[in-house]
Parts: C-alpha cells; sequence; structure tokens
C-alpha cells in the first residue's frame, strides 16, 4: 500500500475529499430550504455527534487493515456476508461519480465562459432583475440542457481526473490537494470579505446564524444528518480507503476532528458568502435550491459587481476544484479495489474505472438534453442515481459500518486503532464505540425509514 507522505498531505486529501459539492453547492441549499439558522445548528450537532465517530470507525478499518473497502471486511470477518457493505460502498462510489461527473462538467463549461467572457456577453445590466433572472435561466439552461456541450465538458473532467489518478496517491492526489485545498481556502476567504461588505448584506447574516429554535422539526435533523453524511464523504468506502494510506503514527481522533472540523469551516465560510450576497442584492425570491443557486443567481450577483468575469471565473474555479479533489478520491476507492482485488497495475485500474465512467457520465450529461424525452433514460441517470445512492445505499452502508464496528469487529479493535496501541487516552475511543453501538444506528435507521417512506 502506497502511504501519504505528509501529515499536511493527508489532510489536505482527506479535507478535499470531504470538501466538495456537498459543501459548497448542496448545503447553502439545504440551510434555505430548511429555515436557516436552526439547521445550521442540528448540522453541527450532527457533525460532531455522529459524524466524527463514524469517520473514526471507517478510519480504524482502513488504516488498521491496510486494504480497499471490500477487503477490510474480508480481512477481519472471512466467511461472513459482512464484506457486502464494504461492496455497497464501492457500488455506490461507481453511481455517484456518473451523476457528480456531470457536475463537474457543468463547472467547468461555466469557468470555461467566465475566463472567455462569454457568460456575460449578452446582458444588459440596465435591464432590470427579472431581465437577469430570465437571461441566467437560458444561460444555465444552455448549458445544462445542451445537445453535446454539457457531455464535451464532462469527458473533459473526467479527462482531468485520470491526468490526476495516473499520478498515483503521492504524486497524483497528495500533490494536487497540497495545492488545490490552500487555494479554496484563500477564494473562500476573499469571497467571505467581500460579500459581507456589500451594503444590505447583515440580513441574511442573520438568516443564517440567528436561530429561531421553534423551526427545528424532524424534518429538519433527518436532513441535517443526511448532509452531514454525505458533506463528510462517509459510507462511501473513500474514508477506508484513505485511510489504508495513512501511517502507523497518525493520530485518527485528531484526524476525524481535524478534518470535520474545516469541513464545517467551508460549509459556514459558504453560507457567509451566499446569504449576505444574495440579500444585498435582493434576489431571495429567485431560486437558492439546487442547480438554481449557484448556476442562475451567484451568476445574477456577480453580474451586477463591476469586474464580473473575473469574480464568476474565480468562484467557478472554487467550485470546480472542490468537486475534483472530491471525484478523485471516489474513484480512488473503485481502483484501489481493482488494484487490490484483481491486481491491476495502476494505470490499468485507473483507466478501467474512468475510461468506461467517461461515456456513461457523458451519456449521463444528456439527461437534461437530447434524452429528456426518453423518461426512463433521463430518470435513471440523473435523478433516481442521486436519489438511489443517497437516500438507500449511502445509509445502508452507513448502518453496515457503525453495527459492524460497534458490536461486530474483534474487542479492542477500535480502541487499539484509535488510541494507536495505548498512546492515546482511551475516553475518546470509548465514547467513539459507545455512539456506533447505539446512537448512530438509531439516528440512521431513522433517515433510512424517513427517506424511503
Ligand atoms: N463530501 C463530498 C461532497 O460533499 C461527498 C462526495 C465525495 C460526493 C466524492 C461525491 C464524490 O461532495
Amino acid at each position: 500500500m502506497p502511504l501519504f507522505r505528509t501529515k499536511i498531505g493527508l489532510i489536505a486529501a482527506t479535507v478535499g475529499s470531504a470538501v466538495g459539492l456537498g459543501t459548497v453547492w448542496r448545503f447553502p441549499a439545504e440551510v434555505q430550504g430548511n429555515g436557516g439558522a436552526a439547521f445550521l445548528i442540528v448540522y453541527i450537532a450532527c457533525v460532531f455527534l455522529l459524524g466524527i465517530p463514524i469517520m473514526v470507525s471507517e478510519f480504524a478499518l482502513g488504516r488498521g487493515l491496510r486494504s480497499d473497502a471490500v477487503g477490510v471486511f474480508r480481512k477481519q470477518a472471512p466467511g461472513t456476508a459482512w464484506w457486502t457493505v464494504g461492496a455497497g460502498a464501492v457500488l455506490a462510489s461507481f453511481l455517484i461519480l456518473c451523476f457528480y461527473m456531470v457536475v463537474g462538467g457543468w463547472t467547468l463549461d461555466y469557468l470555461m465562459q467566465s475566463l472567455d467572457g462569454s457568460l456575460f456577453a449578452g446582458f444588459r445590466p440596465e435591464a432590470g432583475t427579472t431581465f437577469a433572472d430570465s437571461y441566467f435561466t437560458d444561460v444555465k439552461d444552455s448549458i445544462v440542457c445542451s445537445d453535446w456541450e454539457a457531455s464535451l465538458y464532462t469527458a473533459v473532467f473526467v479527462g482531468l481526473n485520470i491526468v490526476v489518478l495516473l499520478g498515483g496517491v503521492q504524486s497524483g492526489i497528495e500533490r494536487m490537494s497540497n495545492i488545490a485545498m490552500p487555494l479554496l481556502f484563500v477564494i473562500l476567504l476573499l469571497f467571505c470579505g467581500i460579500s459581507l461588505a456589500l451594503p444590505g448584506s447583515l440580513k441574511g447574516v442573520e438568516f443564517f446564524l440567528t436561530p429561531d429554535f421553534s423551526k427545528i422539526t424532524p424534518t429538519v435533523c433527518i436532513n441535517a444528518l443526511g448532509q452531514a453524511m454525505f458533506s463528510l464523504s462517509l459510507a462511501m468506502g473513500i474514508l477506508i480507503t484513505y485511510a489504508s494510506y495513512y501511517s502507523n503514527s497518525t493520530n485518527l481522533g485528531q484526524t476525524a476532528v481535524i478534518v470535520s472540523s474545516l469541513t464545517l469551516l467551508v460549509a459556514i465560510m459558504m453560507g457567509l458568502i451566499i446569504f449576505p450576497a444574495v440579500s444585498a442584492f435582493g434576489l431571495e425570491g429567485h431560486g437558492v435550491s439546487g442547480t438554481t443557486l449557484v448556476f442562475v443567481t451567484l451568476p445574477e450577483v456577480f453580474a451586477a459587481l463591476p469586474f464580473s468575469s473575473f469574480w464568476s471565473a474565480l468562484f467557478f474555479l472554487l467550485l470546480m476544484v472542490a468537486a475534483l479533489t472530491s471525484t478523485v478520491s471516489i474513484a480512488e476507492v473503485v481502483i484501489c479495489f481493482l488494484q487490490e482485488r484483481m491486481g491491476c497495475s495502476r494505470r490499468r485500474a485507473v483507466l478501467a474505472v474512468l475510461l468506461p465512467l467517461m461515456v456513461l457520465a457523458s451519456i449521463c450529461a444528456l439527461s437534461f438534453g437530447p434524452l429528456k424525452d426518453f423518461k426512463i433514460a433521463g430518470l435513471i441517470m440523473f435523478d433516481a442515481l442521486d436519489q438511489f445512492t443517497n437516500n438507500i445505499m449511502l445509509p445502508l452502508v452507513a448502518l453496515g459500518t457503525s453495527l459492524y464496528v460497534g458490536w461486530v469487529a474483534p474487542r479492542g479493535f477500535l480502541r487499539d486503532q484509535v488510541t494507536n496501541e495505548g498512546q492515546y487516552k482511551p475516553g475518546f475511543a470509548k465514547a467513539c464505540q459507545l455512539i456506533l453501538r447505539w446512537v448512530a444506528p438509531v439516528a440512521i435507521i431513522t433517515i433510512f425509514l424517513s427517506n424511503i417512506l
């Protein structure tokens, strides 16, 4: 097994995986749809109370058994069916990649159109906000629903992944993360500063940070837990795979706390960018959900600023970097699986995963364009993949992992991993074990049932 070269590199790569479209794009939309600051509070509680222990359990499996997501279960519980938990994670990873790459492709297209100025070329600032709304909705449709453009950019985005992944763990993933993550934080800070300095921004900050406790409902809790799991990259096999590249001296508890806190910080920064900007420009009604927020409302904000193309290019660069550091991590799950299980070389494994994916994701990119009338194709390819993985596969894998590490793994396994064989105090490991046994299964079963009922 290759190892990450440095501690900073290991953290950059793991945070890079966690901070993806789920954190920078899905999080603000979820806050908006679930009562603002009330959601934020429950999300923070979910990250610390459930997210960290589940993350620690995945780290322990990966580092302790040094194998891929299926291999860890096969090694520790041979002859049982626990390996299906890992297999579920590998399958979920491949399915998630099919639609995530498409969103990466859209981001790349927006980046290119910002760089060559075409994004704002037909925009007339004097025509008012209704015009802006429909102008950028048309732009979005021309990309998302295009005949071939979305496919082409999706294929290019998959190509970027191939380049990074062929470089391997140290020279590919770690090196890219060491550059990408500091860049991401600098861009985020810059945007926070700009957004908070806009006149009228305070209303947005208030919405985001002043909680109305009466808005905490069971649905809000369930959505917050789902968002916490997705944004921390839990149950996708990513953390097991990355932890198999951690050294024996890595402090797993500390790493989980740092990675989760940094992911939370990015989510909060995104909130401090988006809500103040939206309220400063009075765009509250202009769609803050899903694709609309990032691909319509934010371009409206940029259009109202001087140097629109520059800000927009910087923002879509941020989004693309966030997406890329996540897609490489999830592709690595399947690549590591092929290398370990089938004995493939790195090069073969990378190409065997990403070339078919390039074709599948490019077809998936047509879901909103030429394929949209083929209801079944459009549905299966984008929305259904998203729903099926998020609502069914991820909760089941998370449940399996918690039950396995909490109840089935050999006595003392989690403690030995978390304390590095007694080097640290066992209190944290004990708390994690307790949560994995009782709290996480109950919480996950609740989300799961509420999602499918
Ligand atoms: N935490 C990641 C995100 O927020 C989850 C993810 C990783 C999803 C990789 C897809 C691919 O985007």
